[in-house]
């Protein structure tokens, strides 16, 4: 399996999960590799390095990206979009069965500052800031090579992927450590050409419906930002994605 991105904070969480899987990973910088795993160093958009990464692979994990909800499009345009696009493609010309890469909330965010919850997968994309909208286009992407002969494809909409939550904006859409683990290799097995769901934990304040995660992966979180909730800083943010004007 391909890990790209494997060098980053999710990445880095999620490792520990894929114990007893062959591993390659992918990062523009040297990633703390567990024992065994083949490590690829560059870009994403080099066409060369993406055939010698993706040779013999049966199945990626896509988390290489520029993950900062703040970053103007032409910050995130060479990461998010064309990365992703590149790696699409070569994942299709080397016969790669299952695509799973890191979506957003964000690319849901205007639902949740609206205060349209809980927000259901099934509902239109609505980006609340450029990095939502570069995942947004991602998912559609996805979709694309999905019908036209694969790879197939899940995208997970991860919320904020940290340890613990320390900020109180995060109580409603944390993603702790054991369920990025479980819903990634559920992601990985699942019977699904397509499809795009959210990653949150199960969490008291939840805004992001759970429902075909659960139906279609698998998905059983178990963990529960409230558990942290008298221990966060109070950031005054309402929503786990962009507080919009007005
Ligand atoms: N961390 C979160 O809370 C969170 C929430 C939602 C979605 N995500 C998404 O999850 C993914 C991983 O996020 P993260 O927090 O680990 O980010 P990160 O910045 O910690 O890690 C991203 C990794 O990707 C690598 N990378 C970036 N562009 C690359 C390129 N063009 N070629 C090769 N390597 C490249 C970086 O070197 C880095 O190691 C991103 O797609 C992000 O948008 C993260």
């Amino acid at each position: 399996m391909l890990v790209t991105g494997a060098a980053g904070s999710v990445g880095q969480q999620l490792l520990p999960g894929l114990d007893g899987v062959a591993l390659r990973l992918l990062d523009r910088v040297a990633a703390d590799a567990p024992p065994g795993a083949e490590v690829v160093t560059g870009e994403l958009t080099d066409r060369d390095l993406l055939r010698r990464a993706l040779s013999g692979i049966d199945a990626v994990v896509h988390l290489a990206g520029d993950p900062r909800p703040g970053a103007e499009w032409d910050e995130l345009e060479g990461p998010n979009v064309d990365g992703f696009a590149a790696l699409l493609g070569a994942a299709r010309e080397q016969g790669v069965r299952r695509v799973v890469f890191a979506s957003s909330v964000h690319a849901m965010g205007r639902h949740e500052s609206a205060g349209r919850f809980p927000v259901e997968a099934s509902w239109a994309p609505a980006p609340c800031c450029p990095y939502g909208a570069t995942k947004a286009f991602d998912e559609a992407l996805a979709g694309v090579h999905a019908v036209r002969g694969g790879p197939s494809a899940i995208g997970l909409r991860l919320g904020a992927t940290v340890e613990r939550p320390t900020q109180s904006s995060q109580l409603t859409g944390w993603l702790g450590p054991a369920d990025l683990r479980q819903l990634v290799v559920r992601a990985l097995a699942a019977d699904v050409a397509f499809g795009v769901y959210p990653g949150v934990s199960a969490n008291t304040r939840q805004r992001w419906d759970l429902t075909t995660a659960r139906a279609d992966l698998g998905y059983e979180p178990v963990l529960d930002a409230e558990a942290y909730a008298g221990d966060v800083e109070d950031d005054g943010r309402a929503v786990t994605t962009c507080t919009l004007p007005g």
